[in-house]
């Protein structure tokens, strides 16, 4: 060796850097076979696959980003609990409650992004788009993961995460998503008549809700369109709640799921107790019912006059999502299943009614609880009125 230096000190200096080179480089890039000698930083170590136990508390579930999650989602009022029970009666998905994290993580990240400031201050600190992306997106699927049980395809239904639909995408390459559509004045009147606060909806205004519903279902209309029909499927309540066996095979083949008749038949898995239902959700109490049409003309006759009017100028997308702004709304014929649901609650009409105000008593018992015991917890917490006020 000493002898080949002396002779060759020029082609063994290059042949040192070269392996010197070889080293560092490799030893950035674990695959090659340098890797083994140099010690590997502690979040190598983690292993990447996340999975979560059975029921049985055995199975393993693996989870990760390149799952095909399914997210439910449009304006609030639209069929939009209604459509994830229908899918939680099927054996392979679970949906569950909403989330309302989700959301408003989505809805936090859109803020940072679109205020020049407070992003340049995130790059600044190392929080790239790359650093943020990850983290939402692990985020997201811990919590949809999570919160309920495992099953094959998993679910979520906030639904203005609709309004991410491109990004949640970006983050989830593999999920689907179907937008739920409900003609807008059923929707106003709904969040009105039932005082169903929803951010920036005046619960006094027929004219200032449409409006609202209008910009909220323009965007989500775009989201929806840029992904395209093989990505996001339009679905509209009026025609889910006519012809449910129709839509929901089209809805279970758009999502690559076997047809299951327990999709028709929600009622009965919430009854054994199989489908989870939220308490404090407004939906809870039409949900426990048989699919029906009871709540598809409610609205007419309530809209004020100068409102129908102007229709068009206050909410153009009715017409753009192919509704009738003008005269009495035509859905059309229910088919003779839900003709049979129809019969069915209006023979059991006073059991069906009993059902509905023992959830809405438990929703404002538990409602009243919980402001009780914020009440509570505030007034312990203040100082006693003998302390100094200089503290
Ligand atoms: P109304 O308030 O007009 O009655 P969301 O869950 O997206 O907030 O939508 C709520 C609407 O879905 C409610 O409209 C409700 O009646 C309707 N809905 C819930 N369960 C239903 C069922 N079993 N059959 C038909 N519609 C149902």
């Amino acid at each position: 060796m000493l002898l080949y230096f002396r002779r060759y000190p020029l082609y063994v200096f290059i042949a040192v850097q070269i392996v010197l080179f070889l080293f560092y480089y490799t030893s950035k890039n674990s695959s090659c076979f340098f890797s083994a000698l140099t010690p590997k930083a502690d979040y190598e170590w983690i292993s990447s696959q996340k999975y979560i136990l059975g029921e049985d508390g055995r199975r393993q579930y693996s989870y990760d980003h390149n799952m095909p999650l399914i997210f439910i989602g449009g304006m609030p009022r639209s069929g939009t609990t209604l459509l994830r029970v229908l899918l939680d009666a099927h054996p392979d998905i679970r949906c569950g409650e909403e989330t309302r994290v989700i959301p408003r993580l989505l809805s936090y990240r859109m803020s940072w992004m679109k205020a020049p400031f407070e992003s340049k201050r995130l790059e600044e600190a190392g929080i790239t788009a790359e650093v943020l992306d990850s983290a939402i997106g692990s985020f997201i699927l811990e919590i949809i993961v999570r919160h309920g049980k495992p099953a094959p395809r998993l679910c979520n239904k906030d639904p203005f995460t609709l309004r991410s639909a491109v990004y949640l995408q970006y983050l989830f390459p593999n999920a689907k998503f179907i937008f739920m559509i409900r003609d807008g004045r059923a929707v106003v009147h709904s969040i009105i008549s039932r005082q169903v606060t929803i951010s920036g909806f005046d619960l006094s205004s027929y004219r200032q809700c449409l409006k609202k519903w209008n910009s909220a279902m323009s965007s989500m209309y775009t989201q929806c369109s840029k992904l395209g029909p093989s990505v996001c499927l339009p679905v509209y309540y009026e025609q889910l709640v006519l012809h449910p066996k129709q839509w929901m095979q089209k809805i279970l083949n758009f999502l690559d799921v076997s047809w299951n008749e327990t999709v028709l038949h929600h009622e009965k898995h919430i009854d054994n107790g199989d489908i989870s239902l939220s308490k404090l959700e407004r939906s809870t109490d039409q949900v426990i019912k048989p699919i029906n049409i009871e709540a598809l003309s409610k609205w007419v006759g309530h809209i004020p006059a100068d409102v129908v009017e102007e229709m068009d100028q206050v909410a153009p997308m009715l017409r753009r999502l192919g509704y009738d702004p003008s005269g009495t709304p035509n859905y059309g014929e229910p088919d003779s299943f839900v003709m049979e649901n129809m019969h069915e609650l209006n023979r059991n009409r006073d059991n069906w009614i009993n059902k509905e105000e023992q959830m809405k008593e438990q929703r404002s018992k538990l409602r009243e609880r919980i402001m009780t015991s914020s009440a509570q917890k505030k007034k312990s917490s203040e100082p006693p009125a003998s302390s100094d006020s200089s503290i």
